[in-house]
């Protein structure tokens, strides 16, 4: 289906300045939009708080929240003061310094958003994580990361294994009257008491600024560095791929716990200079269209999951709310559906503008510009200054229409800088020749859309989540009554994949429902809810290879009822 002619947005860019931002595009020159481009001395929060708080925007709101029992707003000046104040906290009470790790475990709140600044004006690296994660998940976090303080609230201190942790000196814990006794700290009072001055700590390019933790396909998670002067793609993106100017309200619905919640929720829309909506609690369509109406949002990144969700909450939902606001809506995570896009031309009157980029890459790589003529179904065209490409195994270029590795060339801000602690995974991403390889699949057409095809690897994408399947195995296997277990992706028409796993049991125990139960809240217990099974399939062996790995391709192929290839290595 065709789609019709782009409403009018009055953008900076067009496809002609596209084509010319391509063809001249410099990241050195991006840079002078920062004054450290002289002095070469950064640091992330001053970029995305202070500088403004000591300008125009002083008195401009920064950030709204709201969740059940809160309501409120906080403009950059006091962005700044609260940002001091949670900086000197870390730095008096946890002698927090420069390249410590920092992990920030607790629930969206105004207060996440003050320390992890905080932590970031005394120069610390910061580690969001989820407050879904369950104690496996944060001990594999923590202890990889040697980190030395973790924030959190009350509910989630017991998932914290603190006697396990020689590293671990710090928990500040963000609640009422908190009991201290050495390790732990009541935040709150030590914040209510702390001045609003600091002097933040001046970095160079490559000192460090978050460590998100991801999954592959093999081991655990792994933790991708990135560095300050990646805030150079996340201007540069937020300008052109968000769109955001000085008066919009703009919404990221992502957790700072993965890449989109810093990167988009953080770092781009304050470094513009953007007045950012943050909302606590779970999802509900109703929700959802009240932010959107309440706070008159105008630009709003989400997930293909999250549309298809509120899709499936009807059309006579939508109209209810007033959503005239909206000027630019975007997508990132996993692949966007036609559907979706045509759907959301419907009720929203605007194209949903898909983006592609990922933990490791750190910022936007290939997306729908506002002005970009939109292909449904393609993740757009590299953002100026990247350069991708479709190549073979040997890193050969593919010419357009051919299915391969999607590869960047190394080279832009807001690259990985290094996996913490593994050098040689780092060193596994790229081609002899160089290519950075994504384990994604694609094809380029003949105008230079790309256009997604699949995971080379076994990573499943469920609800625009990404999940290792080698960590889920594992933690079934710990389960007393799995023997083996092989965990695939399985496609769902509203989460993208589910996760399925199939497990053989151990001698003496019966395959019944109430055991697929108890199987599922092992998991969810152990790692996190979105990587518990949604599925579960007993059987009496599994497809394994004679060195005994199990074979997820062949698990694969019989769930979707496909051809199983090459079964040479499989054991009798
Ligand atoms: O498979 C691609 C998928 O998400 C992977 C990266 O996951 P993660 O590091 O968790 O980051 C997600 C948010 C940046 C990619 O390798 N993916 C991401 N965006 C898209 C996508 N798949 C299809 N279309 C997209 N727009």
């Amino acid at each position: 289906m065709k789609l019709e002619a782009l409403p009018s947005i009055k953008g900076k860019y067009n496809m002609e300045d596209y084509n010319e931002a391509v063809s001249s595009f410099d990241w050195k020159e991006a840079e002078k939009n920062f004054s450290w481009h002289e002095t070469g001395k950064m640091n992330m929060a001053y970029e995305t708080i202070d500088r403004h708080a000591e300008g125009d925007r002083k008195n401009k709101v920064a950030l709204y929240y709201k969740d059940g029992s809160r309501n409120e707003k906080y403009t950059f000046r006091e962005m700044k003061e609260l940002t001091n104040k949670a900086a000197n906290v870390l730095k008096s009470q946890g002698d927090i310094e420069k390249g410590d790790r920092v992990f920030i475990f607790m629930p969206r709140s105004p207060e996440l958003y003050f320390s992890l600044l905080g932590a970031l004006k005394i120069g610390a690296i910061v580690g969001p994580l989820f407050e879904a994660f369950m104690e496996g998940a944060v001990r594999d976090r923590l202890e990889d990361s040697e980190a030395k303080a973790i924030i959190t609230t009350p509910e989630l201190l017991e998932r914290i294994p603190v006697n396990e942790l020689p590293q671990l000196e710090h928990i500040f814990v963000v609640g009422d009257k908190v009991e201290e006794d050495g390790v732990h700290i009541d935040f709150m009072k030590h914040f209510a008491n702390a001045s609003r001055s600091f002097s933040i700590e001046w970095l160079e390019r490559d000192d460090g600024l978050v460590l998100h933790y991801t999954s592959g396909s093999t081991g655990k998670p792994k933790g991708v560095l990135h560095v300050q002067e990646a805030m150079v793609q996340h201007y540069q993106t937020a300008k052109w791929v968000l769109d955001l100017r000085e008066d919009d309200v703009y919404w990221c619905t992502a957790d700072p716990g993965w890449v989109t919640g810093t990167s988009y929720g953080i770092f781009g829309p304050w470094l513009t200079g953007a007045t950012s909506v943050i909302v606590g609690g779970r999802f509900s369509p109703e929700a959802w269209y009240q932010t959107l109406e309440e706070y008159g949002v105008t630009v709003w990144y989400s997930a293909p999951t999250a549309f298809r969700m509120l899709m499936g909450a009807g059309d006579e939902l939508v109209k209810k709310y007033d959503l005239s606001s909206l000027r630019h809506v975007l997508s990132v995570g996993e692949p966007l559906n036609p559907e979706v896009i045509r759907w959301g031309m419907k009720v929203f009157h605007h194209r949903i503008h898909d983006t592609w980029w990922m933990t490791e890459t750190g910022g936007q790589m290939i997306c729908n510009y506002p002005t970009l003529e939109i292909r449904p179904g393609s993740m757009g065209k590299p953002f100026p200054g990247v350069e991708a490409a479709i190549v073979d195994d040997q890193g050969n270029e593919l010419p357009a229409n051919r299915m391969g590795n999607l590869a960047l060339k190394k080279g832009w801000p807001s690259m990985m800088n290094t996996i913490w602690n593994n050098e040689q995974k780092y060193e596994s991403y790229f081609m002899p020749n160089g290519w950075y390889v994504s384990g994604d699949s694609a094809y380029k057409d003949e105008d230079g859309y790309y256009w997604f095809q699949g995971r080379i690897d076994d990573v499943i994408m469920t609800s625009g989540e990404r999940v290792g399947p080698f960590e889920v195995e594992s933690k079934l296997v710990e389960h007393p009554s799995v023997a083996e277990a092989g965990v695939i992706g399985k496609p769902d028409p509203v989460r993208g994949e589910i996760i399925k796993a199939f497990i053989a049991l151990r001698e003496g125990y019966e395959a019944t429902d109430e055991l697929k139960e108890e199987i599922r809240q092992h998991v969810k217990k152990g790692l996190s809810a979105h990587a518990a099974p949604r599925e579960i399939e007993f059987k009496d062996k599994l497809p394994k290879t004679r060195s005994g790995k199990i074979m997820r391709r062949v698990l694969k192929a019989w769930e979707l009822d496909l051809p199983t290839g090459d079964l040479s290595t499989m054991e009798e």
